[in-house]
Parts: C-alpha cells; sequence; structure tokens
C-alpha cells in the first residue's frame, strides 16, 4: 500500500511522530508548511482562535500529489480541542484525493478524541486506525509502544 505521511506541527511533537512512523512504514513523509506567523503568544491565542472557528489558512505548494497514494496518514496537533488551521486547510484543499485514511493527534493533555472526531467529520471518512499523544506520553517514552501498534495494526 503507498502510503503518505502527512503533518503539521508548531513546536515538533508532531514531527517526531510523524518522523517516526514515516521510518517505520519507510514511506513518503509530507510537511505543511504554513505562510501565516504563529509563533509566540500572538500566534498561539490567533491559532486558537482560528481552530475553533474552522478557519483556514494559506499553506506552502505540497511536494507530493496525494492522488498516487492509497493510504493517507494525517498527523496534527489538537488546537482548541480540534485539527489544527494548516492541516484542515490541506484536508480541504485536497478533499477530492482523499484516499483510505487514518490518522493521529498530539496534544499536552486533552481533546484527543475530539480531534479525530473532527478529522473524520471533515473529511467525511472513517479513519481505519488513529491514536493521540499527550505530552507525558511523549516525554516517557511509552509513544513507541503506540506507534509500534499503529503500524502493526495498519498491516
Ligand atoms: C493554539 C494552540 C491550542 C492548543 N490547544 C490544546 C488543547 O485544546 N488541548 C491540549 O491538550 N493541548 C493543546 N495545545 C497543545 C498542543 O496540542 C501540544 O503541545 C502539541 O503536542 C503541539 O504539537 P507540535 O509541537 O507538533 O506543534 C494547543 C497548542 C496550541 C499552539
Amino acid at each position: 500500500m503507498k502510503t503518505l505521511v502527512v503533518y503539521y506541527s508548531r513546536t515538533g511533537n508532531t514531527t517526531m511522530i510523524a518522523e517516526t512512523i514515516s521510518e517505520s512504514l519507510d514511506c513518503d513523509i509530507e510537511e505543511i508548511v504554513d505562510k501565516e506567523k504563529r509563533g509566540g503568544i500572538i500566534g498561539y491565542l490567533k491559532s486558537g482562535y482560528e481552530a475553533s472557528r474552522n478557519k483556514l489558512s494559506i499553506i506552502e505548494d505540497p511536494k507530493h500529489d496525494l492522488s498516487k497514494y492509497d493510504l493517507l496518514i494525517v498527523g496534527t496537533p489538537v488546537w482548541a480541542g480540534k485539527m489544527s488551521v494548516p492541516i484542515r486547510t490541506y484536508l480541504h484543499q485536497n478533499m477530492e484525493k482523499i484516499p483510505l485514511l487514518a490518522c493521529f493527534c498530539t496534544a499536552g493533555g486533552s481533546g484527543i478524541e475530539g480531534t479525530i472526531k473532527n478529522i473524520g467529520e471533515y473529511t467525511n471518512t472513517t479513519p481505519i486506525e488513529s491514536f493521540g499523544l499527550t505530552s507525558s506520553d511523549i516525554k516517557s517514552g511509552s509513544y513507541k509502544a503506540v506507534i509500534e501498534k499503529f503500524v502493526q495494526d495498519l498491516g
């Protein structure tokens, strides 16, 4: 199954998980690059506001053509209990090309279930596999077992 991992990360947590999955599956990976400034406290507040209002952003053109893949694995940080704005934008722009979908998110501690539900509803699909990790899962290293299971379950 030709697989593409697509992710956005503001502070690196989601990057680390996306890279681990892509190495484990030996598959392509695409980082979504947002043209909006999201650094600092202003960027934080703006991002939370935009996510809660289901806003879209302006992202750089992706390098990989999604229509060439059988499985899309989407990774996003949880923003205000929802997917991040750059990932919403990517899904919006590629809605017609979305193949089989799996997803994951990283969070401070809450909003994982809602975010996975948010992705499913937005794309009108049921992700075949999904998981969420908190900051403490990442710090403790327990994320490794979660990813191993996710990769195994994908078959
Ligand atoms: C705008 C914004 C909103 C956030 N909202 C939540 C939230 O609702 N629940 C939560 O547990 N963490 C929340 N977080 C924390 C991030 O989800 C968490 O730190 C995540 O791992 C960051 O991923 P990244 O390093 O890939 O950007 C928020 C962070 C930002 C920047």
